[in-house]
């Protein structure tokens, strides 16, 4: 199949790399020249491991192009992907879809005669399927286009194995021919046990936006469970643990820690609140999460507080991993953008290691030092937070690598063994524990 995906983020490069690797006719378009000129000399944009050797290799057996000729790869195509961003409107409420509509609007100009399959990919508030349908079907014959839905369900990090072997693949078409295509093109997965559910659009849209609602759901429950259990002397994981099991719960999504970030949980469930709204319908319990997930990062600040008893100024405090999660660079919606700042204005000197990097948004904070390495970012530390679950932080020997006699661990993602600290006698507070 020949296939155009429309933007080369996270969801467009991969599942563009990824098809071409199934044998596909790929080319990924962008208007960001740039990006595309780096990607043609297989420089990736983003981190993301196993990506760049995907790219080379897809790029070398001709089946991936990268271009930013809007009109020729449109043209060109069978099916074309639209995977633009959807970020928040500057409202902080709804779901931003400029881009979308104005690829669509493209689309729409560029296409004569050929029957084009329409799909987003980007994460749209459920109906806009039907909008883009009006505006493809504008003065066009509607024999030209069938426009789907079909969500993206990727982790960053973790985006080729999760692309390779999904637990879903969801197409949203009424039209059966559509359907059939579809289902050929993600045959390869499929028959490696991906599951394949095929429903209207607007459901299939709507089923991304639930479900991370219900994911950043699921995080908050134990981060909330987890504060209940720092007041009672319960390990939250032993609770993660006993409530997982049950295949009603399963264990997944249940590990406390700062608050959830990204660029999708934060974005995905404002806009799902407020497209509920819309059809006056309040998504409390969603509201309800996003409060408590925007109050979990003043929580655990008061820790830090408490941890260093009201003194933090002039205090050396050392953040290991300031993205949102491991492996990625991706610092959108990171705890560590609130936290940094609000402890530097509060007197504190910071240094900071993250393997993927420094990062702006703190070269221009004072008291703010990007260090190169775990030994010299801890060497001065008053107090070590480790804010993110790199693998490079599960095995420090800080004892060795810190100079300060009382130097105090806050392991934010339960890292390390609390009774191992104390044989050790490091003094040492996790999350909810
Ligand atoms: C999320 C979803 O997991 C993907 O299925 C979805 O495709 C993607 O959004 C998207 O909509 O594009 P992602 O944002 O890459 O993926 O990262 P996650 O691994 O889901 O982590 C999100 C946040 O939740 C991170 O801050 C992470 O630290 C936190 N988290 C995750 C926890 O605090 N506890 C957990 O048990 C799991």
């Amino acid at each position: 199949m020949k296939l155009c995906m429309i933007g080369t983020g996270y969801v467009g490069l991969v599942s563009g790399v990824c098809f071409a690797d199934l044998g596909n006719e790929v080319v990924c378009v962008d208007k960001d020249l740039n990006k595309i000129e780096k990607l043609k000399k297989g420089i990736i944009p983003i981190y993301e491991p196993g990506l760049e050797e995907l790219v080379k290799k897809n790029q070398k057996n001709g089946r991936l192009r990268f271009s930013s000729n809007l009109k020729d790869c449109i043209i060109k195509s069978d099916i074309i992907f639209i995977c633009v961003g959807t970020p928040t409107k500057k409202n902080g409420r709804d779901a931003d879809l400029t881009q979308v509509f104005n690829v669509t609007k493209k689309i729409r100009s560029y296409i004569k005669s050929k029957f084009k399959i329409v799909i987003t990919k980007s994460t749209v508030p459920v109906t806009t399927g039907d909008q883009i349908e009006k505006i493809l079907f504008k003065n066009k014959s509607k024999k030209l286009f069938s426009v789907v839905s079909n969500p993206e369900f990727l982790r960053e990090g973790e985006a080729i194995r999760d692309f390779i072997y999904p637990d879903r693949i969801v197409i949203g078409t009424s039209n059966d021919k559509t359907n059939k295509i579809l289902k050929n093109l993600y045959s390869p997965l499929i028959s490696k046990g991906a599951k394949y559910i095929n429903t209207t659009r607007r459901a299939s849209e709507l089923i991304k936006y639930a479900s991370n609602a219900f994911l950043a759901t699921k995080i908050t429950f134990i981060n909330e469970i987890a504060n209940l259990c720092e007041k009672t002397n319960i390990n939250v994981e032993d609770i993660s643990i006993g409530m997982g099991l049950d295949k009603r719960i399963g264990g997944r999504f249940l590990r406390s820690g700062p608050a959830y970030g990204g660029s999708c949980f934060p974005k995905d469930t404002k806009s799902i609140v407020t497209t509920a709204d819309k059809f006056k319908v309040n998504l409390s319990l969603i509201k309800t999460v996003i409060k408590s997930n925007k109050k979990r990062t003043l929580l655990l600040l008061n820790k830090v507080n408490e941890i260093l008893k009201g003194k933090i100024k002039n205090k050396n405090i050392c953040f290991l991993g300031v993205t949102f999660k491991a492996n990625t660079d991706d610092m959108r919606d990171s705890s560590s953008l609130i936290m940094i700042p609000s402890l530097a204005k509060k007197g504190a000197k910071i240094n900071y290691y993250d393997p993927s990097g420094e990062k702006n948004f703190f070269k221009k904070i004072k008291n703010v030092i990007f260090s190169k390495n775990i030994k010299s970012a801890i060497r001065n530390s008053d107090l070590v937070i480790i804010h993110t679950e790199w693998n490079d932080f599960k095995s420090i020997n800080f004892k060795s690598l810190i100079k300060k006699k009382n130097f105090v661990i806050y392991d934010m993602r339960n890292i390390y063994s609390s009774l191992k600290m104390k044989k050790d006698k490091i003094k040492y507070f996790g999350i909810g524990r």
